[in-house]
């Protein structure tokens, strides 16, 4: 949710912004501005809408320096306009802030500050930040960033800039991400590492409450209380290749293609091999295993979004594999809710991002319940993954699209990588059905390039759906679950209404929407209640509905009432969403497609929800 890079070195400050811009626009793409230092003042361009219009600015009007800030945006305050475009000044100009996050208290800060005879020209509660750095300017911009943040309250990434200080960036961490990214003379920061993959590898994280200067020979951090920090630099294990489309139209389609070896990535050292043949899970990374996992007596699983629904997904899978009970709650939903969580309890907060705020809100409400808490994330020193007791992490690599497609099944296999682990460990499932279940597991992504082999009946139908306006996905146990995704999935990038339900609500009330023509996505994997499933199918094609289903390739039945099958191979139901997925991506994608939509980057939506 908005993006933020800076820049000291020896290189063009703008060619090295817009270049991070680009790789962050996922975050937010209303507007996106950049501000650089030279000869003594700061020059700001910054356009309404997506990044390419503050390109053809400023290849206009370029901008000269060797170092500067940038930011796109995704509006939370004022309207998407140039006005409200970051970055922000003082009214003298010389001062210069970019900000990612929300000021919760600008309401009364904005009414000071125009006590004091500021007139301000945005809506956005970034302004006041701008104002107040300059106000408190004495010759050193940390101490203004310091003595301004004190003021302001809220979640939120702050970078500052003056002219009176050529060369040196300040950037402040009150809970929304920041990195250091180091070059040899030459320094980035960015909202995430993605941003600046180009040029290091190297990074070191600001940590929340932490202000980090930053000038061409590296950063200091230190607290917000003047504490120095040391901390010594990681490398990224993700290259810049994974940021780029590699010959693919969008970068959804590309993370779809890459899903095969996502899953082969999440399994990698994760199933060992068993001293009596086949394979066992083995998650020996976490310390929370190493306890007795027979005293987990609940499971919390929070998270909003895609990450939501593999939540859905995993309350099966622990109640089946591991005999857990376990409830799923949205984030925004837990954290108001009293929930009765206990000591004893395990909270699984899920986030490809690990930034989610609600979902970081909700993690850390159930720890101080009493639960432990473990996170499943993508991303490596994430707040989630740092905040965590253990981190059990998807090796999807980064996810460039708004929709999340490779995390998603990355989710997915880590909890069923759990889910077995718990349930040998607690004795549910015998070492046979332990080894026959990483047998499968073993198998999907090898199953998954099989699906994606055929991509021409999904963008057949594809074409049928595009005519549609509005689409039901239904599903029964796991398979509504894997309804909820297809639907959200379609929803997000085609912008047709599509609703999910459990199979058996729909004649509880939206049969009645039912009618010649209807598209029905059922998905019918789950061979304990296939025969309900097909009878309900019945009573759709009865109102003459088109049913597109998703079942096993060896489904002889699901052909005599759907108008269309997309197959998947067969696999344990228990992982079937793993694979059926795949297809309904697949379909979200090319409708979209046929929309003439824009895939990567969604209407008002971002990736990363970093405010609540
Ligand atoms: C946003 C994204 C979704 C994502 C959700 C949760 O809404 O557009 O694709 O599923 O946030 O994100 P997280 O990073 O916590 O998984």
């Amino acid at each position: 949710m908005c993006g933020i890079v800076g820049y000291v070195g020896p290189r063009s400050a703008q060619e090295v912004l817009v270049r991070g811009l680009r790789r962050l626009e996922y975050r937010g793409y209303d507007s996106a501005g950049v501000a650089v230092a030279h000869n003594g003042s700061v020059a700001v361009s910054k356009a309404e809408g997506k990044l390419d219009r503050l390109v053809a600015r400023l290849e206009e009007a370029p901008l000269q320096g060797r170092s500067g800030i940038g930011h796109t945006r995704w509006a939370t305050h004022g309207v998407p306009s140039d006005r409200n475009a970051h970055p922000h000044t003082d009214t003298t100009g010389d001062f210069v802030v970019v900000h990612n996050g929300i000021v919760e208290n600008y309401r009364e800060l904005r009414s000071e500050l125009q006590d004091t005879g500021v007139r301000f020209r945005s809506e956005t509660d970034t302004e006041v930040l701008a104002h107040l750095v300059a106000a408190v300017y004495d010759g050193d911009l940390k101490e203004a960033v310091r003595d301004a943040i004190a003021r302001a309250s809220g979640a939120f990434a702050l970078v500052a800039m003056t002219c009176h200080e050529p060369g040196r960036i300040v950037a402040a961490r009150m809970i929304s991400p920041l990195v250091v990214g180091l070059g040899d003379g030459e320094t980035f920061l960015a909202s995430d590492m993605p941003a600046v993959l180009d040029y290091t590898r190297r990074f070191l994280i600001v940590e929340d409450g932490e202000i980090a200067v930053v000038t061409g020979d590296g950063a200091t951090l230190e607290t917000i209380e003047g504490e120095a920090v040391e901390r010594s630099p990681f490398t990224a294990h993700w290259d810049s290749d994974s940021v780029q489309k590699s010959g693919f139209d969008h970068f959804m389609l590309k993370e779809i293609h890459e899903q095969p070896e996502v899953i082969a990535r999440t399994l990698g050292g994760r199933l060992r091999e068993h001293p009596g043949g086949g394979a066992e899970t083995a998650l020996d990374e976490l310390s929370w295993v190493r306890g007795d996992p027979a005293d987990v007596d609940k499971i919390w699983i929070t998270a909003c979004g895609t990450a939501y629904h593999a939540g859905v997904v995993g309350r099966t899978l622990f109640e089946r594999l591991a005999a857990i009970p376990t409830e799923v709650a949205y984030a925004h939903e837990l954290r108001y809710s009293n929930p009765l969580i206990r000591e004893g309890s395990l909270a699984l907060a899920i986030s490809q991002s690990g930034e989610t705020a609600d979902t970081l809100a909700a993690a850390r409400l159930a720890r101080s319940e009493g639960s432990s808490l473990l996170a499943l994330t993508n991303v490596v020193g994430s707040s989630l993954a740092r905040e965590a007791d253990d981190v059990l992490y998807t090796w999807a690599g980064p996810e460039i699209s708004v929709a999340s497609t490779k995390a998603y099944l990355a989710m997915l296999v880590g909890e069923s990588l759990l889910a077995i682990w718990l349930g040998r460990a607690r004795g549910v499932l015998d070492t046979g059905a332990e080894r026959e279940l990483a047998a499968e597991l073993r198998a999907l992504p090898g199953k998954a390039e099989s699906i994606l082999g055929d991509l021409d009946k999904p963008r057949r139908l594809a074409a049928e759906l595009a005519r549609a306006g509005s689409i039901y996905f239904i599903g029964r146990g796991l398979d509504y679950a894997t309804a909820m995704e297809g639907a959200l999935k379609l929803k997000e990038i085609s912008y047709i209404h599509a609703e999910a339900m459990p199979a058996g609500e729909l004649k509880h009330g939206t049969l009645a929407l039912v009618t010649e023509g209807t598209p029905v996505v059922a998905v019918a994997t789950q061979q304990d209640v296939q025969s309900k499933m097909l009878l309900g199918l019945q009573e759709v094609k009865a109102r003459r509905a088109t049913v597109i289903a998703v079942a096993y390739e060896d489904d002889d039945e699901i052909g005599l009432v759907a108008d269309h099958v997309l197959r998947i191979p067969r696999t344990a139901d228990v992982l079937s969403p793993i694979l059926a997925a795949v297809p309904l991506q697949l379909l979200a994608y090319y409708t979209a497609r046929r929309l003439g939509r824009d895939i990567d980057q969604p209407r008002n939506l971002a990736k990363s929800v970093t405010v609540e």
